[in-house]
């Protein structure tokens, strides 16, 4: 059997070749996509809410704190997507699988994987982010997306009114770690923001269809939100008139205050990270061009600033191109390196709602999430 890598390898190859919607078609008249998309152990233990499911594989590629490679374009190749998942990736067959639509809508609707890729797409840049990623963490990332605006499927079921939340519910289920058994992942986003365009139901990655780890089959994909919500291995889409209760809604992604106030985690706030130099990398030339990307969620970045040493102003960073909303903006610095020995870098981004990153940590959040003090490096100029 091909592994994986091997597999998804071979997919892009022929995805590239023949074009993506032809190699949909082809690959769904033929073989089967799974066929060639899925590999691994096929393991039992499946959960109630898929049918299709063959199979679960563990795993999380997220690395806090870990530097991103060197070379990093703006679009991030699937193998170096990062990867949060709460249980073991489900296997799903594609044949077996379909998405259903119901809840507080006129026609429930269900859609098998053909009706999802032949139904009209859109191909967008998203930059996704862990609501956990540590300042300067790999749990950020940006693929070029494929798939149905939400919107579509909403407004084909016909939402009812007084309705103004849309659950997701994913086909991975598990337990412990404070989890009640037999939880399966799922996640509520209001209407209005089911309803923005931008909000995908997303197939694709890269033009390759979604790898196991990254929701395949199919996936949402939540612009401009913290990554908890783009649910994947979606199997279930409901419409409702009350908060949603989940697991995931209630106990995770909520922001503490010391006070005890509790407010759920959603967009994303404003960030930035150095791609490079890395932390304790040694610089030796004279001019050295510092680089990273910043990020603004719903908003775009305006600024990107750098500061040195940790004192003096903070000198304006060069955007490489015009900034957009949703997506990240790759940044650079043209550094005139100063005297040998150790520096510091610091760097932080503003939106343009006026955003800027916070120099410390709210001293007043007792969670973990939305970390974006600035990313703060060591170099070695020698
Ligand atoms: N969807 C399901 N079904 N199960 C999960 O554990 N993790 C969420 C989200 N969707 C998760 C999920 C979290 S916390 C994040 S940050 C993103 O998926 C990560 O997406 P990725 O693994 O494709 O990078």
């Amino acid at each position: 059997m091909q592994s994986f890598e091997e597999n998804d390898a071979r997919t892009r190859r022929a995805a590239g070749m023949i074009g993506r919607r032809e190699f949909l078609r082809a690959a769904l008249a033929s073989t089967g996509l799974a066929a060639a998309h899925l590999s691994g152990e096929t393991l039992s233990g499946m959960g109630p809410f898929a049918p299709g499911l063959i199979g679960a594989r563990s795993s999380n590629r997220l690395a806090e704190g870990s530097a991103l490679p060197a070379k990093t374009s703006a679009i991030t190749p699937n193998a170096d997507f990062f990867i949060r998942n709460h249980f073991t990736t489900p296997r799903i067959n594609e044949e077996k699988w379909a998405l259903e639509v119901g809840g507080m809508v006129e026609k429930p609707v269900k859609l098998s994987y053909s009706d999802i890729l032949l139904a009209s797409s859109e191909r967008r840049p998203i930059t996704l982010e862990c609501a956990g990623n540590l300042s300067g963490g790999a749990g950020v990332s940006t693929s070029l997306w494929s798939g149905l605006p939400l919107q579509t499927l909403l407004k084909q079921a016909g939402v009812q009114p007084g309705a103004n939340t849309v659950i997701f519910h994913g086909g991975d289920t598990g337990e412990g770690d404070g989890v009640p058994a037999g939880t399966h992942y799922a996640r509520a986003i209001p209407l209005e923001k089911a309803m923005d365009p931008t909000t995908l139901l997303a197939y694709e990655m890269n033009g390759a269809p979604l790898p196991p780890e990254h929701g395949f089959p199919l996936r949402a994909l939540v612009s401009g939100w913290y990554g908890m919500d783009s649910v994947k291995w979606l199997t279930r889409i409901e419409v409702s008139n009350e908060p949603f209760k989940g697991y995931f809604q209630q106990e995770r992604y909520v922001a503490l205050k010391s006070n005890g106030q509790r407010e759920p985690i959603t967009r994303m706030r404003v960030n930035s990270k150095f791609v490079r130099p890395l932390n304790d990398e040694e610089i030796r030339a004279k001019e050295y061009r510092i680089e990273g990307f910043a990020w603004g969620g719903e908003n775009r970045v305006t600024k990107v600033e750098l500061r040195f040493d940790g004192n003096g102003a903070w000198q304006p960073a060069t955007l490489s191109d015009a900034a957009e909303a949703m997506v990240w903006t790759a940044w650079s610095y043209a550094w005139t390196t100063p005297r040998v020995g150790q520096h510091t870098i610091e760097v932080r981004a503003t939106d343009d709602a006026g955003n800027s990153q916070p120099l410390a940590r709210d001293p007043d959040r007792k969670d973990d999430y939305e970390l974006n003090a600035p990313h703060r490096i060591n170099v070695n100029v020698g």
